[in-house]
């Protein structure tokens, strides 16, 4: 008789139980960002709200700040990364196509042996990696997950270009994700419109830079109307999706929290869903700028070491960028 294959037994849930973050120490203003485009800090402010953002140091990398961030979510957690079966990095600027930055992340805090993987969802990348952390523990796969966010667009990002470099920064936010005898994280509602792949993409390929290098390193683009007018017109009801899925209302949330594309993105998502005045909204791209796959646990970890929200509450998650690709659920705040 061919023998069964045996399986791990499904658990309740998963919740985050911790979060850290990594915020470079350099500060650019909008002044100096228009020392290299022509433009105002009035009108960076009042298109995408961003007063200042952070950039790496040239020797600062993608997983330096991965780590830096790492650490600090796991001295949280009370857990040792010996404890991890698995470590999920969201990013689309570790400048190596392979290994990945999650391999080094994992040796370089001590967990030989985690699982390893990156996660390329861009801006959404967060919310995909926390839906995967959640589906493994709730299968029985996986037990405490180090879910890192990580970018350093500021390699990536034309100084030059107009339409983006004073939208995208710098940084890293991560969460523990342990199993819980009941669900702190809700259902995730994801998704991509391949169709629109050009609205946010790169000048060229690696191979083509190779055969002729003459146009530059290759560098992320973005169409920004067709981007904004996608975000305003679908991330409210992937939101109400998750919000349904999770089996709550927008009057049981403590928290909203958006990646952190542009203000006007997050305050067109805030109208259409009708949030209450309790619900507090993240607003980290005033200080942060929009750092991709980072914004979500960054702005999540700012709100819970101000003090903003507190510790059980729920908060709505929402990524949504390149591909294009969105991800949304409720999770209990650690
Ligand atoms: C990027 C964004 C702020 C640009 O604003 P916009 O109103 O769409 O800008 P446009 O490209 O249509 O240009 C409008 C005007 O502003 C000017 N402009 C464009 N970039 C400018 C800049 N950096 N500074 C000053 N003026 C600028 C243009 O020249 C144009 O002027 P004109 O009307 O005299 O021709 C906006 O499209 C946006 O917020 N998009 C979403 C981006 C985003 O969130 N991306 C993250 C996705 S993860």
């Amino acid at each position: 008789m061919t023998a069964r294959i045996a399986t791990t037994p499904v658990r309740a849930g998963s919740r985050i139980v911790s979060t850290g973050s990594y915020r470079p120490a350099r500060v650019i203003d909008n002044a100096e960002v228009c020392t290299w485009i022509e433009s105002s800090d009035e009108w960076i402010r009042e298109r995408s709200g961003i007063v200042e953002r952070r950039w790496a140091a040239p020797d600062e990398s993608v997983t330096d700040m991965g780590l830096a961030a790492a650490e600090k979510a796991l001295a949280a957690s009370g857990l040792s990364a010996t404890d991890l079966s698995m470590v999920l990095v969201a990013t689309v600027s570790h400048p190596y196509q392979t290994p990945s930055a999650a391999a080094e992340i994992a040796d370089r805090i001590g967990a030989p042996q985690a699982a390893a993987l990156d996660v390329a969802a861009a801006c959404a990348g967060f919310c995909y990696a926390l839906g995967l952390a959640d589906n493994l523990i709730r299968s029985g796969q996986s037990e405490h997950i180090l879910v890192i966010g990580v970018e350093k667009l500021s390699d990536f990002v034309r100084q030059d270009d107009r339409g983006s470099s004073f939208i995208f920064a710098d940084g890293a936010g991560a969460v523990v994700v342990s199993p819980s005898d009941h669900a702190g994280i809700g259902p995730t509602v994801w998704g991509a419109d391949g169709a629109q792949k050009d609205a946010i993409t790169m000048t060229q390929s690696w191979t083509e830079f190779r055969d002729d290098p003459s146009h530059g390193f290759p560098a992320l683009v973005m169409q920004g109307q067709q981007v904004f007018r996608w975000a305003v017109g679908e991330m409210a009801k992937v939101s109400q999706e998750a919000l349904a899925a999770a089996g709550v209302t927008v009057d049981d949330l403590a928290a909203f929290v958006p990646h952190q594309a542009n203000n006007r993105i997050t305050d067109a998502i805030v109208r259409q869903l009708a949030l209450p005045d309790h619900v507090v909204v993240a607003r980290d791209i005033i200080t942060t700028g929009n750092t991709s796959a980072a914004s979500v646990p960054l702005a999540l970890d700012r709100m819970l070491e101000s003090g903003e929200v507190g510790h059980g509450g729920l908060a709505l998650l929402v990524g949504f960028g390149a591909g294009l690709a969105y991800a949304a659920q409720v999770v209990e705040i650690p």
